[in-house]
This record gives C-alpha cells, structure tokens and sequence, in this order.
C-alpha cells in the first residue's frame, strides 16, 4: 500500500524520527539522519539485539571491529572481484538503471506465466555472468514497456558497489581502502583473536552490530536500501557435519527474535534461496511484509568453511581450531545471520503505524498511532501537570525525578491535556500520566494507555510497576 507507505515516510520526518541527510542542501540521496525519537528506537533495537545475542547465550561474544580493514580482506571475501551489480545506461536519458529492475519492470507488464518464464531467463543469466545474454534479453523485451520501447540502452557493464578511498596523505604511495560493505569480516578476521583471548569452545559465536556502506545504485524505498546503513551479524562457528542443526536452530531463533519486538507472524515469513553461492550449503531470507509487499529483512546462511579458508589462503596465516572433544584440527564451518538495522526500523515502524477514526456523532476525530511495544518505544512515559499553576508542575517534576533513573520520560505543560496525549500517540509512547489537583491529597495520577485510551488513577509505586512490567515484557 504506497499510501500507507508515503504517510510513514512524511510522519518519521514531521515527528523526529527520520529526515533525509543534509536536507538544508536538498539531501543526500539515500542517505538518512535518525532524529531524536529515531536514535531511541534505534538504540533500543540495538540493545535487544545484543541482548538476546550475548546475554542470552553465554557462547556467544561481541565485537567492534573498524570500518576500515586490509584492503586484501576484500579480496579474500570476494567482494572485490563479485560485489558487483550488472547496470546499463538509457542513452536518451542518461539515466543508469540495475538490469534485474529494468527487467523485472518489463515482466510486470507480462501475464503471470510469461513473466515468471522472463524472471527464471533472467536468473540464469545473471547466475552465469552471461551480460550479452542479459543484453538480448532487454532488446527483446523492451516493447513491452513504454518507457523503453524507443529507448537505446548501452551495453551492459559490472558496476562494483563498495565506496572506495585513500589511506594516508596523497604524497604517500596511494593506497585504496574500501569502506565495508558488510561487518561480517571484521569478525572473520577476528576469529582466532576472538577463540584464543575468550578460551571460547565450538560451537560458539560472534556477534557485531555496525556500520556497512554499499553504492546502490537504485535506492528507493526510503531506508529499506540505503547507502550507508547498519547491519546485525553473528557468525556462529561450528564442526563440519553439524552445520544443518544450527542453521535450523538460528533460523527459529531469529524467527521467534521478530515476533519478540511485536511483529504479527502473520507477516514474517521464510524464503528459502533456490540459487546458492557455489560454497554455501543452506540459504534462506526471512521477509516482512513492508506496505511495498514482502521483502528480505534478515540473511541466514550456512556458509560451511569458505570464509576461514579464504582467509587463510590470502593471509597465509592458519584458521584452524583444534577440536578437543574429537581430538582433531579443522577450519570451522559457519551459520550466519545478517538483519538490517534500518530495515528492522522500517519494519517496526510499518508495524506500528496506525490512523484510527475516533469520530463520534457528535465530533469528528481522529489520530495517528505508533503502537511500539514499550520496550522499543523511544519515550516510555509522558508526564503532565494538568495546569501551569496550583504547585502541579512541580510535583510532575518530582515524580519525573522518581521515574527517569529507571526509564526514558518525556515532561510537557503546554497544551491542552488532549493534544498532549495525540503528541504522544503519533511518537508512540505506551503511558502518559496527568498530575492534577487530587494528585495533592491522594497522591495519585491518572495513567492513561496509549492503545486503548482508557484511564484509571494510579499511585506513583504502582505507575513505576505498570511501565517497567511492560517494558521488560
Ligand atoms: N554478511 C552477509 C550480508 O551482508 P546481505 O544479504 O547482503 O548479507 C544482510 O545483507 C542484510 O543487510 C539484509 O538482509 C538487509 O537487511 C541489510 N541490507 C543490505 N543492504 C542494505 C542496504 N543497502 N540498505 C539497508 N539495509 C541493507
């Protein structure tokens, strides 16, 4: 639904979640600031992540490694010679499109059979690097699409998507370095460092969450594609044979992860990958219904020993383990799993999102809702004195004081009580109280819920209860 899509678009804008890059200079093409409410949520995914990585199982470790690595560890991951897009050049328009687009774009103007036989050709050849077949592909396509029917299309070159740069001054031998396109080798490389320093036993992981960077070329979508963007990985390393088990272990668990933060299962779902790397063993997507259809959020792959061995190839140095149990060294296989942080955003907010008509016969009304679960919730709790005067601010202050220690508050005095609580719908904060003059004789508030608008009194004891049950939901 492209409506719903574009109001989410302009809501992450108008209430501080997400504006586009430098936008005083008209932005940066897919390239996105997180604002105040943004970065909250973000970081509260983060924390989750890390969490349910970390803590939650006690052989798995973190990492931060640097952005910048050995430019030969690209090489080695094949990304200098792979991580390329096959791209062509409208001559009449000058514009450069992807060919899996342009031709996905011919095939949804086709009946459904042709269009599926048009996509598996296309497969084929992408999966064979075979461009001049791609190439008669497009000019025997292009007259079912009105944009290109006339158009005339270069040939078809390999456009690589890492962002490449100089380390060191200019009078030093130049010496290109990427930026990463994927945080996975940070922990690769890290591996034995990681094993030996943790005295860490396989099966066993290592997870990071960081910065990657990709040269899309076609990226639309707002942060579903995105030129920089941040990714969630763990490798988890295993002994040959038993890869199988932990890749239908991390699949689950990751699964049941995305139901965790408050996705309707009824839009997740499993796509197994048909065309596998030549080295993996296992591949699969886990995709979520975004208001543009279903689309991959997460990468789980069973990758067996490619990367250690390629590691090792390139650096000449072993990435064997010695495996006490079976008294044997080997080069460990590895189960993968990758989710887009801006993705998962994207996905939560599409969750959430919600514009409900409350309008009575006597009174139209209606809101905009974020329903986040409390716990990734940039604000958890809104508190306002119901008037400027009558020492209500003050005891709103003193209860802030109680609560901030514990979770994120948001205080305001402006406004009428009802406007008050629309702001905090369209940011999604779960609880909002109201500090009024029973609050002096009773010492209670009314707490009223996000969700379902109702309101009760409440002691203070008993509000700080309510919102940290929730939040540790
Ligand atoms: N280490 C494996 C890897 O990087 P990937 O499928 O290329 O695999 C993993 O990326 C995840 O990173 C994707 O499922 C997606 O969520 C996210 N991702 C990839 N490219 C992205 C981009 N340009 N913008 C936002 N997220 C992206």
């Amino acid at each position: 639904d492209q409506n719903k899509f574009q109001a989410i678009i302009s809501h992450c804008k108008e209430y501080g979640f997400i504006f586009q890059s430098s936008e005083v200079y008209d932005g940066l093409s897919a390239v996105y600031d997180y604002g105040q409410y943004g970065s909250e949520l973000k970081k509260n995914v983060k924390d989750l992540w890390w969490k349910s990585m970390t803590q939650m199982h006690d052989n798995i470790v973190g990492i931060d490694a640097a952005i910048f690595m050995h430019p030969t560890t690209w090489k080695a991951s094949g990304h200098v010679d792979g991580f390329s897009d096959p791209m062509i050049d409208n001559k009449d328009s000058k514009k450069r499109y992807r060919v899996d687009h342009l031709i996905e774009g011919f095939a949804a103007n086709l009946p459904t059979a042709e269009a599926e036989a048009l996509i598996s050709k296309m497969e084929k050849l992408e999966a064979a690097n075979d461009l001049v077949g791609l190439k008669q592909l497009i000019d025997e396509n292009k007259i079912t699409c009105s944009v290109s029917k006339t158009a005339n299309w270069t040939d078809i070159r390999q456009f690589n998507l890492m962002f490449a740069t100089q380390l060191g001054s200019v009078a030093e031998e130049a010496n290109e370095i990427y930026l990463r396109p994927e945080t996975a080798q940070g922990i690769f490389v890290n591996f034995l460092n990681v094993q030996k320093t943790g005295r860490m036993k396989i099966p066993f992981g290592i997870a990071q969450i960081g910065k990657a960077f990709r040269n899309e070329i076609v990226a639309r979508q707002f942060i579903f594609r995105m030129r920089e963007f941040e990714q969630m990985e763990m490798q988890f390393f295993v002994r040959p044979g038993t890869e199988m088990e932990w890749y239908n272990f991390w699949k689950e668990e990751r699964l049941k992860w995305h139901k965790s933060i408050g996705i309707n299962p009824g839009k997740l779902r499993f796509h197994d990958h048909t065309k596998l790397a030549f080295y993996a063993n296992a591949a699969l997507d886990i995709e979520y219904e975004f208001p543009f259809g279903f689309k991959e959020l997460e990468g789980i792959h069973s990758r067996t020993n490619h990367d250690l061995s390629r590691h090792q190839e390139f650096s000449g140095k072993k990435m064997q383990y010695f495996d006490p149990e079976i008294n044997q060294n080997y080069i460990p296989y590895v189960v993968e799993t990758s989710v887009g942080l801006d993705r998962t955003i994207l996905m939560l907010l599409s969750e959430a999102y919600e514009e409900q008509d409350l309008s009575t016969p006597e009174k139209q009304d209606s809101r905009v809702v974020l329903k986040f679960p409390a716990k990734v919730a940039p604000i958890k709790l809104a508190i306002f004195p119901l008037t400027k005067k009558d020492g209500l601010p003050e005891i709103a202050r003193e209860i802030q004081e109680q609560c901030k220690p514990l979770f994120r508050c948001f205080y305001e005095e402006k406004d009428a009580i009802g406007r008050r609580y629309r702001r905090q719908d369209a940011i999604g904060t779960p609880f909002c109280i109201t500090v009024d003059h029973q609050t002096k004789e009773d010492g209670t508030v009314t707490i009223r819920y996000r969700d379902t608008m109702e309101q009760e009194r409440v002691g203070v004891d008993q509000l700080i209860q309510i919102v940290t049950k929730e939040i540790n939901k």
